[in-house]
């Protein structure tokens, strides 16, 4: 087979579900080869469902989309053979073990049999499931799921890799180890991974860039860090020595720039041209009784609160709690 390279294509995709909403409207997305793409959005924004078109398994309804260069309408199973997929619902057979699914993931993709028990092995200890491979994924908690499935989507060594939400509900330090995991596919053998996430953070941490998706259209695409210098300015949060001085520091800080406070603190997004200087100063002249002043350089959070209206820690939280 030809030597294709394994990047990601989209233009104008559009998909409208026969009883649904127009789940995807019209949306542009170029992913070069070994890219880590992130994709952001709320519940229900198109998330899944381009994943879904991107991997063949639901077609456009208008618009085009290649794959490793292929048509994911006109070449199915050449995208098929390129692309590994972690879906956000982990198709498991529960009376199955971790190892039962690997060999026969193997088996399916026509692995060579010699070959077959070596990965099964290695792949289970990348994915540190090696002291759980052989009982019943039944017994399995959410997180030792998802990186099974991580798992089988690599055992066809896959240049392209789709997971959808794969930490969605992980606790911490599997999060980071699945962090670690992509990285390394990334860095070391050059794979392509298109990443939907409700976790700015991972999004942050993983992505070379980064698009945020709302209701079906794109609303913001680049790197983290243009995303960031797109909102610009810095954010200044007080925290009061006394609650009871909130209203009064709120109304110190007014003129300093926009309101944006948290449950801890008293905040404001600086206006141009203004510096943590010009606060300390102002503090120090007016004997404000503050316990603590931090700077916040933009996080990817402002960037979503100012392209969607929304923040998204709380959606990824309700997702969670389902
Ligand atoms: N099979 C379906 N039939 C009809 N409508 C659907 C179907 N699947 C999804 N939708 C709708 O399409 C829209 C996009 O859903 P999608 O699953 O792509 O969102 P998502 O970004 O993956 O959300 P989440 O973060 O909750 O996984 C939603 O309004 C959803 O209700
Ligand atoms: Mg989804």
């Amino acid at each position: 087979m030809e030597e294709r390279a394994n990047g990601i294509e989209v233009h104008g995709l559009v998909r409208e579900y026969k009883k649904g909403p127009r789940a995807v409207d019209g949306i542009d997305i170029t992913v070069a080869p070994g890219e880590i793409y992130g994709f952001l959005g709320p519940n229900g924004a198109g998330k899944s469902t381009t994943v879904h078109v991107l991997t063949t398994l639901l077609p456009p309804t208008a618009g085009t989309a290649r794959v490793g260069g292929y048509d994911v309408v006109k070449e199915g199973p050449k995208v098929r053979s390129m692309i590994g997929v972690a879906l956000q619902e982990a198709a498991l057979d529960p009376l199955l073990t971790g190892r039962d699914h690997l060999r026969l993931q193997a088996t399916l993709q026509g692995v060579r049999k010699h070959r077959r028990k070596v990965q099964a092995d290695e792949l289970l200890i990348r994915v540190g499931l090696a002291d759980a491979a052989d009982r019943k994924v039944s017994g399995y908690s959410g997180g030792m799921k998802r990186r099974l499935d991580l798992a089988l989507a690599l055992v066809h060594m896959p240049r392209i890799l789709f997971l959808d939400e794969p930490t969605t509900g992980l606790d911490p330090q599997s999060r980071t180890a699945l962090w670690e995991e992509v990285a390394r596919l990334r860095r070391e053998e050059g794979v392509t991974v298109f990443l939907t996430t409700q976790y700015l953070e991972e999004a942050d941490v993983l992505a070379d860039r980064v698009g945020i998706i709302d209701q079906g259209k794109i609303v913001a695409e680049g790197t983290p860090a243009e995303l960031k210098a797109e909102i610009g300015r810095p954010s200044v949060h007080a925290i009061p020595r006394d609650e009871q001085d909130r209203e009064k520091i709120a109304a110190f800080l007014a003129p300093f720039g926009e309101r944006l406070d948290t449950t801890r603190d008293v905040a404001v997004r600086l206006r141009d041209g203004l510096g943590l200087t010009d606060i300390v100063r102002a503090v120090d002249a007016n004997g404000v009784d503050i316990a603590d002043l931090e700077l916040r350089a933009p996080s990817l959070d402002d960037v979503f609160l100012a392209k969607t209206g929304r923040t998204l820690e709380g959606a990824a939280e309700e997702t969670e709690a389902r």
